[in-house]
């Protein structure tokens, strides 16, 4: 089976929505250093084009979490692949993800990040499918865009590890 993708949001689409939103960050975070933390990979595309936009001092970590998932659903069992290479304590901590599925990757993390003592805590998603939410206590602070239940690619999301270079966001459409 091959897929093709179809365009759901051009480029001009997202890169409009990402400077709308980090206005929203830096007004929020004014007289603050706000402290991103990307998780990889796919949320790398979208930290870089949101921090690129942001007024107020930025200051940026990394971590890799992996789901024990298959290609397309997680399992709910996370394990920190790569951990941050700095403290939290005191820091106005931003957490920017890709996508937000079932909530169960970020549900887990936010617990794990708020015992390290941070200031505030919160979290910004380039997408959101609310309709797929298991974990519902996962409050999203930022949301680019809603989506239906749809498998998506593309501005740093992945099938089977492809596609994350693809500057706008497509669908999988999956042919025989
Ligand atoms: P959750 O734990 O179910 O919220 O899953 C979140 C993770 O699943 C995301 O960080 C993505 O890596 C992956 N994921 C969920 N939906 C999609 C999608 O439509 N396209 C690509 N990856 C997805
Ligand atoms: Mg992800």
């Amino acid at each position: 089976m091959g897929e093709k993708i179809r365009v759901l949001l051009t480029e001009e689409e997202v890169n409009r929505r990402i400077s709308e939103v980090a206005a929203a960050v830096s007004r929020d975070y004014e007289g603050k250093t706000v402290h991103l933390i990307c998780v990889l990979k796919g949320g790398v595309f979208f930290t870089c084009e949101l921090a690129k936009r942001l007024t107020v001092p930025v200051s940026l970590d990394f971590m890799s979490v992996s789901s024990y998932g298959d290609e397309t659903k997680s399992s709910g069992v996370v394990r920190i692949v790569k951990d941050l290479d700095e403290s939290l304590k005191g820091k106005e901590v931003l957490i920017v993800e890709d996508i937000i599925d079932s909530g169960r990757t970020l549900s887990y993390l936010i617990e794990v990040l708020k015992q390290r003592g941070p200031e505030s805590i919160r979290l910004c998603t380039l997408l959101d499918k609310p309709e797929r939410r298991v974990k519902k206590e996962v409050k999203v602070d930022y949301t680019c865009f809603s989506i239906p239940d749809q498998f998506v690619v593309g501005y740093g999301l992945d099938y089977a590890q492809k596609y994350r270079n693809l500057p706008y966001i497509g669908v999988v459409d999956f042919v025989d």
